[in-house]
Order: structure tokens, then C-alpha cells, then sequence
């Protein structure tokens, strides 16, 4: 009678303890692909907002810098330029063109200056963002230009240059 009851039991619990187990396994499953698709939108949506947010920011950043800069500080930055260009009005022609009223005006334009072939082809108005991009990387910017010079990585110190070459100019651009 006694190994009739408990080999009942035995087999309750087996049962119940199977029935465990399969919930376990089971229920572990749908947790993980459920995390997954969790982690998985996330990633998405995360990704798409970082896109936007750079993809404006090249035109907001410099604009933004131009409140925290000035062209007093162009001016100090501009002694790297100094030795190619003249910036004053009426300067002549250097090794690099005279620089008085550039932005705004068409690229590759000085009178009696000889320019490389990839300046002339170039020929855009320099606007604040295509003086940006130039400034960063002369010869990315314009494919074939003469002009040998590294760059200006900071991108304040373009900002403030910016300023600096706008305000020597017969008409300068409404910046601040
Ligand atoms: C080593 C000499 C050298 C230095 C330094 C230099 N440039 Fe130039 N730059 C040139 C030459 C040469 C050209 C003509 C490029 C061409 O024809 O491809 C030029 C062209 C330019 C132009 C285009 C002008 C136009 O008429 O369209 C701008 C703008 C300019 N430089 C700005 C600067 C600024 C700002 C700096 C300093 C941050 C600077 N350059 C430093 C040699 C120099």
C-alpha cells in the first residue's frame, strides 16, 4: 500500500517538475527575443536621431562659433596666412592672391592672378560654408588648388578667420 502511494506521488512531482522545466526553457526563449527586438529598435531609432543631429551640424556649428569668437582672434590666426596673402585693401598679389572682400565673391576671380586650373574650375561664390570646408582641407576642398597649406582643424579658429576676412571687405555678409 505504501509503495502504492508514494510512486503516485513520484510521479505528480515528475510530472510537475517536467511541466517546470518546459515552462523554464520556454519562458526564456520569448524573454530573450523579445530583449532583442527591444535592443533592436532602440539601436534603430538611436542611430537614425544621430544622423540628422550631424547632418545639420556642420551648418549650425559654425554659425554657433561665430558668437563665441571674434575677428580680433581671426586676426591672430590670420598670421599664418599672412605670409601668401595680403588681406588689406588695395594689398597686392603674393604667392597667393589678395585676399580684401573674398567672401561673397566668385573663387578664382583676383585680377592678375595667376591661378591653378582646379581654382578656376571651381568657381564658386565663397560662402561661409564653402569657406568652411576649404579652410579645413585646401586641397579636399578644391580638387588641383596651388595653395599649399595644411588646414585649420580647429574649428573655431575657422570661425574666427571667417570673421576676420568678412569684415575686410567693401561689403561684408551679415555674420553675427
Ligand atoms: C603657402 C602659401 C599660402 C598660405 C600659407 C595660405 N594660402 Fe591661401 N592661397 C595660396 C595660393 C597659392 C592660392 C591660389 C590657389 C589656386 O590658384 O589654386 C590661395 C588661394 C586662397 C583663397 C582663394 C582666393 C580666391 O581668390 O578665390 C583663399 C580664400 C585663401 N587662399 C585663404 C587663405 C587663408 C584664410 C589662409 C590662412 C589660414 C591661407 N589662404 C593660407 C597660398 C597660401
Amino acid at each position: 500500500m505504501n509503495k502504492i502511494i508514494v510512486s503516485v506521488v513520484l510521479a505528480i512531482s515528475l510530472v510537475l517538475i517536467i511541466n517546470k522545466v518546459a515552462d523554464k526553457i520556454f519562458y526564456t526563449e520569448k524573454l530573450e527575443n523579445s530583449a532583442y527586438t527591444v535592443v533592436d529598435s532602440l539601436s534603430t531609432s538611436s542611430e537614425s536621431v544621430t544622423k540628422t543631429e550631424s547632418e545639420n551640424s556642420e551648418i549650425e556649428s559654425i554659425s554657433a562659433l561665430f558668437a563665441s569668437t571674434s575677428s580680433a582672434d581671426g586676426a591672430v590666426i590670420f598670421k599664418k596666412c599672412a605670409a601668401c596673402h595680403s588681406i588689406a585693401k588695395g594689398g597686392g598679389n603674393k604667392i597667393g592672391p589678395a585676399l580684401w572682400g573674398t567672401l561673397g565673391r566668385k573663387a578664382g576671380t583676383v585680377p592678375d592672378y595667376k591661378y591653378s586650373k582646379g581654382m578656376v574650375a571651381y568657381a564658386k561664390a565663397w560662402s561661409v560654408e564653402e569657406m568652411d570646408g576649404f579652410l579645413l582641407k585646401p586641397k579636399d576642398w578644391v580638387k588641383g588648388t596651388k595653395m599649399s597649406f595644411a588646414g585649420l582643424k580647429n574649428s573655431k579658429d575657422r570661425a574666427a578667420i571667417i570673421l576676420y576676412m568678412n569684415e575686410n571687405s567693401d561689403n561684408p555678409l551679415s555674420l553675427k
